[in-house]
């Protein structure tokens, strides 16, 4: 097992969360292609885990923190790591100390480049990417936004602690129509495949539905909504992780549909 730097022919497995058996990520669009092709030179790094039959079982990737739903100066933050934990594909390569090897590599790489730290998110309840593992690798929490828990790792004595960015407006609703409102910033593949599902679902009711996508990766654009991404159907947020089913999305769309007079 090898620790490495993305190479252009792991960027398949990578854009495409090492899952490419399956067929729910096929649904994503090419839209994390497109986020890391502008991101690379924005200070994006990427390293994978490599088996020695040259499979890829593990990933982390991390942006200059000006890049990200978080302030703070001089620092790096974890967008993700994901070590594969599925049976199918590649197959299950969680604790195994892989992940323990990825985040000690982001470390080392942000540090050469002159960070005064590295900063995590992880959720407070048990499922997804846990804040509990990144307490576990000497990570203090410094902030918290309902289930989503901001945590770093200073290098240094004078680095100055990172917040959440919260939400600054919601969309409203539109009047003799349905809203259905898609921020997508493109970096995380489940998050592609909301935007797709509710882009295709509400192609389907013609005229009554508007549906605005509101492309998150300007910066500007992010820090007039403080919102990512999400999605707002007439308004109302609807929760995206683990992401809807196509069908949940069109009923939920089709309920509010059949009120319009
Ligand atoms: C979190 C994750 C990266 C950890 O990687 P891993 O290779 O399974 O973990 P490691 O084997 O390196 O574990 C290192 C240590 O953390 C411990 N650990 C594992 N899971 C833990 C948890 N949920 N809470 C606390 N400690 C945990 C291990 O026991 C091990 O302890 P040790 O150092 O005393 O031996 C991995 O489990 C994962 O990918 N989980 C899903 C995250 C996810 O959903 N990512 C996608 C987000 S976009």
């Amino acid at each position: 097992m090898i620790i490495i730097d993305l190479e252009e022919k792991y960027k398949r497995p990578y854009f495409m969360c090492l899952e490419e058996w399956s067929d729910e990520m096929k649904e994503a669009g090419d839209h994390k292609e497109n986020w890391y092709n502008k991101m690379k030179d924005k200070g994006l790094g990427v390293k994978i885990a490599v088996t020695e039959d040259d499979k890829v079982v593990g990933m982390i990737q991390y942006v200059p923190i000006e890049h990200s739903t978080a302030e703070g100066k001089n620092l790096y933050i974890i967008k993700c790591i994901w070590v594969h934990g599925y049976d199918e594909g590649v197959g299950n390569f969680q604790k195994k100390g892989i992940g323990k090897r990825l985040i000690k590599a982001a470390e080392e790489d942000v540090r050469s480049k002159g960070a005064k730290g590295l900063v995590a998110w992880g959720l407070s309840i048990p499922v997804f990417m846990k804040a509990s593992w990144f307490k576990k690798q000497g990570y203090v929490k410094v902030d918290k936004l309902n289930v989503s828990v901001l945590l770093w790792k200073p290098f240094s004595d004078d680095a100055i602690a990172p917040k959440w960015i919260k939400q600054r407006k919601k969309p409203e609703k539109i009047p003799g129509k349905v809203s259905v409102t898609s921020f997508i910033n493109g970096w995380c593949p489940a998050q592609n495949i909301v935007f797709e599902r509710a882009k295709r679902a509400s192609s389907e009711f013609g005229d009554k539905v508007v549906f605005i996508e509101i492309n998150t990766f300007s910066r500007e654009t992010f820090l007039e909504w403080g919102i990512c991404d999400a999605l707002f159907i007439d308004g109302k947020n609807v929760r995206t992780g683990p992401p809807p089913s196509y069908e949940k999305i069109k009923k939920k769309i089709a309920q509010k549909v059949k009120k319009l007079k």
